[in-house]
């Protein structure tokens, strides 16, 4: 039976400093890159990065009823940014409606509803596309947009007029309102025209686009369903672009200027993960989505650095470390100074965003030695225009030796929950001298140490399980208990389409009408909903126990974190400091170890709330693989 106390008498003997700021540890990271932006409706909506004149280039788009299509490469581009077009030629002899459609994302995989389009009566979707006639003919009709099933049943509809005469690129764009809401999601996106009337003619079609409402009414915005289970856990910062997405090579490298604009002038790129980003989520929207989610950009710049290894030398390094001045300009520079800014202000946010942080590079621990004079040199520069700002390192902390002496840096970590736990003492000896810490990426990813780097069939967790949600809650009641040193956390990757991964387990998963969090999101959303004004010094867990805690205050109340790893519940006493109202609350979130949330089973484990019976002493049991909240109101 463990006995543990939170007593006023270790208040001065605790080897912390005291009554530090618990506020500053927060939850969400933006290293949303292992998945696909969850905004998108058509795949391949541009044919950005795609060859063309090949059948690949066509992925996710199919004839209906005998259009000939292809992507080409167009003479006339809608833009140099995206060089190809679609092109359909309705073939003599046809009759019906023919043309094209999309697929969705993952169409192959939509059964029975990893992804696709959700059609939803509730909604007005906007779509829109470009199109052009490569030869002028006297053809005048109608293209007729729909929302149908793969089998053909048409859910929304509207028709645009087609004019032979338009040889020039013309935007064009319809609302569709669905007449019912099919359960299925395996639906497509369809442009067709009257087989008969059209029949002969080549029409080019580029820049196609399809939007439900979006999270705040954004344009290229969130879809709702996402951002609001993210916007529940009240997240305080978001890493972008994505962790591991500022480039696999020098030329694939993220760019923030290829992703703000027009979307026509938006190239897109073959992002890290091995699929191409369309970057309609460019650096402009991150922001928008910030302002939207009342959260902070932590920012990161490309620093010279590839992660095929390749490091640019010192002597080439001046245009890169300017793109990323100008970047931050972007964000933050007066419009009436610098033309970045002046092009924020023109894109419609004169304004500059909230930025404290800035990271240099990611992962530069995989380049450490380049990173002296990388470091040097962009933290250098950056520094120097933005003496406001705070920069990240990205090395291991100390190793190398770098200077300008980094203020902050961001640690990643991706373990076992037995690691976590044993690690929950990990920054109590850190000096305290100036240096603090972005506990950037992690997340327990399997329960066997042999299986960390594996591939994920090779023993990663699908989903979080309670085991491993309770090791990270373990962990960081060590960043609560460090939050003087430790200024910001976060839970990494944080979504995954459950149609198309790279990587497991994430934070949250969602296909095409659902979003599904999982156990170590409700640790996220426990800690955050539950952060203190002040950490309260108490009795210190027991190193490589089962049991960790970590107690702050707020104005009104006393908030106690407790995580059990442990098989077996445990029984805890509490001393307070203060006297406090009979009753309060406990929310807990417990279930088996392996018990995970996952489509098939959405709601496994969900914390729960109850009212619990308190005073200056009182027993709590702590259930099995359990992470909870006691929040006690004091009087
Ligand atoms: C419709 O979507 C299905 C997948 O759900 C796909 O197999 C089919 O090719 C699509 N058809 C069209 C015309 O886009
Ligand atoms: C629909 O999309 C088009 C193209 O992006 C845009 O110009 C138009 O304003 C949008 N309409 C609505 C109602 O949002
Ligand atoms: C972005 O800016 C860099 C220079 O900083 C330039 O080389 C590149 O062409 C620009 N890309 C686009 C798409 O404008
Ligand atoms: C700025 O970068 C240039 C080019 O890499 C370098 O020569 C210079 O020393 C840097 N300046 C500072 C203040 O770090
Ligand atoms: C701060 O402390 C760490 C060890 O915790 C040490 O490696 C580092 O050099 C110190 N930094 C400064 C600026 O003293
Ligand atoms: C851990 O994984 C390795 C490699 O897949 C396997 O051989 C070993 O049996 C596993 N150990 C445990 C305890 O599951
Ligand atoms: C905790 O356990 C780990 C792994 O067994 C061990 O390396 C470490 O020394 C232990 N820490 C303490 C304080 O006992
Ligand atoms: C807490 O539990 C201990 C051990 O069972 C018991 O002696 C004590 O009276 C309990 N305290 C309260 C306030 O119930």
């Amino acid at each position: 039976m463990l006995s543990r106390l939170v007593s006023r008498g270790l208040l001065a003997s605790a080897a912390l400093a005291s009554c530090v700021a618990a506020s500053t540890v927060v939850t969400v990271s933006g290293t949303a890159s292992h998945t696909i932006p969850p905004l998108l409706l058509l795949q391949n909506r541009a044919f950005q990065q795609v060859t063309a004149d090949t059948t690949a280039a066509l992925y996710a788009w199919s004839a209906v009823n005998g259009g000939e299509i292809s992507v080409i490469a167009d003479p006339s581009p809608v833009s140099s940014a995206l060089p190809n077009s679609l092109q359909l030629t309705i073939p003599q002899g046809t009759s019906g409606q023919v043309g094209f459609g999309n697929e969705g994302y993952y169409g192959m995989s939509c059964l029975p509803r990893a992804s696709c389009i959700q059609v939803n009566s509730e909604w007005t979707y906007n779509a829109s596309f470009y199109y052009k006639f490569p030869a002028a003919s006297s053809f005048e009709g109608t293209f007729t947009v729909a929302l149908q099933s793969a089998e053909g049943q048409v859910y929304a509809s509207a028709t645009i007029p087609a004019s032979g005469s338009q040889t020039a690129w013309k935007q064009v764009a319809v609302p569709l309102k669905p007449t019912t809401s099919p359960t299925s999601t395996a639906n497509n996106f369809t442009v067709t025209l009257n087989g008969a009337e059209a029949a002969g003619q080549t029409i080019d079609f580029a820049m196609f686009s399809l939007f439900p409402p979006t999270f705040k009414n954004r344009a290229n915005g969130m879809r709702i369903d996402v951002a609001t289970t993210l916007y529940e856990m009240r997240p305080s910062f978001f890493r972008l672009p994505g962790g591991n997405n500022l480039g696999q090579t020098w030329a694939t490298r993220w760019q923030w200027n290829a992703t703000v604009g027009a979307l026509v002038d938006r190239p897109g790129r073959m992002g890290d993960w091995g699929y191409i980003n369309t970057d309609g989520l460019g650096l402009l929207e991150y922001m928008y989505w910030c302002e939207d989610m009342e959260m902070e950009p932590i920012m990161a710049v490309w620093a010279g650095y590839s992660l095929d290894g390749e490091s640019l030398p010192e002597d080439e390094l001046a245009p890169y470390i300017q793109q990323a001045i100008d970047q931050v300009n972007f964000v933050i520079g007066d419009p009436a100074t610098n033309e970045w800014a002046a092009l924020r202000a023109s894109l419609g946010h004169p304004e500059p965003f909230p930025l404290t942080y800035v990271e240099v590079g990611n992962e530069d621990f995989f380049a450490s030695e380049s990173y002296i004079y990388r470091w040097r040199d962009f933290a250098g520069n950056l520094t120097a225009a933005f003496p406001q700002l705070r920069f990240i390192a990205t090395s291991y902390p100390f190793d190398p030796i770098l200077d300008p002496v980094p203020q902050q840096y961001d640690n990643h970590v991706y373990q076992t929950p037995t690691w976590f736990a044993e690690n929950a003492f990990y920054y109590d000896s850190f000096e305290r001298n100036g240096t603090y810490y972005f506990e950037g990426e992690y997340a327990v990813i399997s329960t066997n140490e042999t299986n960390l780097y594996g591939t994920i069939a090779e023993g990663h967790l699908m989903y979080p399980t309670m085991e491993g949600s309770a090791g990270e809650a373990a962990f960081m009641t060590g960043l609560e208990r460090n939050s003087d040193i430790v200024f910001a956390a976060s839970y990494a990757p944080l979504l995954m389409n459950v149609g198309n991964y790279q990587w497991t387990p994430n934070l949250v998963a969602f296909d095409a009408s659902e979003v599904y969090p999982s156990t170590s999101y409700y640790v996220q959303q426990l800690f955050s909903l539950n952060r203190g004004t002040e950490y309260l010094p108490s009795t210190l867990p027991t190193y490589n126990g089962t049991l960790y805690w970590s107690v702050t205050r707020d104005a009104t109340n006393i908030l106690i974190k407790i995580s059990n790893t442990d098989s077996v519940a445990a029984p805890i006493t509490f001393n307070l400091p203060f006297p406090v109202a009979t009753y309060g609350t406990a929310t807990v979130l417990s279930g088996p170890a392996t018990a995970s949330n996952s489509p098939s089973a959405p709601n496994t484990v969900v914390p729960v709330k109850s009212t619990i019976t308190l005073g200056r002493s009182f027993n709590y049991t702590a259930p099995a693989y359990s992470v909870q909240v006691l929040t006690a109101t004091i009087v």
